[in-house]
């Protein structure tokens, strides 16, 4: 029994995370992501040690978490398989300038926007950012895009590309 095929069957729903740091905008496609606290309200996402989002995110302030609908696997693909490392991926995109100057996709009407408290790393490939909800956009009930719609994306930065020393720490 593999851990994948149990995941496949949650069929999580993804979110593109937003944020920036002196200008430098950075966002990619996120499957792992969950509520953390109900009063203050507080949500986590996880981002791969291999992404230019987490290296960007690591000094941030804010991050912008955009609930992704079943009619945007295209803009799940864009943010998935690109990366910042390569390409401006906000460039042809209608942008706002939101809470620290974390882009905010226009076209996604359901979002969350957090201010980073924490960031965790338990010495996985990903590193857990914790943040308050500060706001909140719902543009009404919506079908998330799920993991089975976007499973055959390759992403852009695999997560075993995790640079060595594997954790920022241990490269101090
Ligand atoms: C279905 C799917 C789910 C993904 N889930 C995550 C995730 O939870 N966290 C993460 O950091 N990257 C995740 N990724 C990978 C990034 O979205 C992808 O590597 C992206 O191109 C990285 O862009 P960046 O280097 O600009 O940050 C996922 C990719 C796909 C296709």
């Amino acid at each position: 029994v593999s851990f994948g095929d149990l995941i496949a069957d949650v069929n999580p729903a993804l979110i593109v995370v937003t944020t920036a740091r002196n200008g430098e905008r950075a966002g990619c496609l996120v499957g792992f992501h969950a509520q953390s606290s109900i009063e203050p309200a507080k949500y986590c996402v996880w981002l791969s040690k291999a992404n230019h989002t987490f290296r960007v995110g690591q000094r941030s302030s804010h991050l912008v978490l955009h609930m992704l609908t079943s009619d945007d696997l295209r803009l799940a693909e864009h943010f998935g398989t690109l990366s910042g490392d390569d390409v401006d991926k906000f460039a042809d995109l209608d942008v706002a300038i939101g809470a620290g100057g974390a882009p905010v996709l226009r076209q996604c009407p359901n979002r969350i926007v957090l201010r980073r408290t924490t960031m965790l790393d338990e010495g996985g490939d990903h590193v857990c950012a914790v943040g308050e909800v500060l706001e909140v956009a719902h543009g009404g009930p919506f079908e998330p895009l799920r993991l089975s719609q976007a499973a055959h994306l390759p992403p852009g930065h695999g997560a075993e590309e995790r640079p060595e020393p594997p954790t920022e720490q241990a490269g101090r």
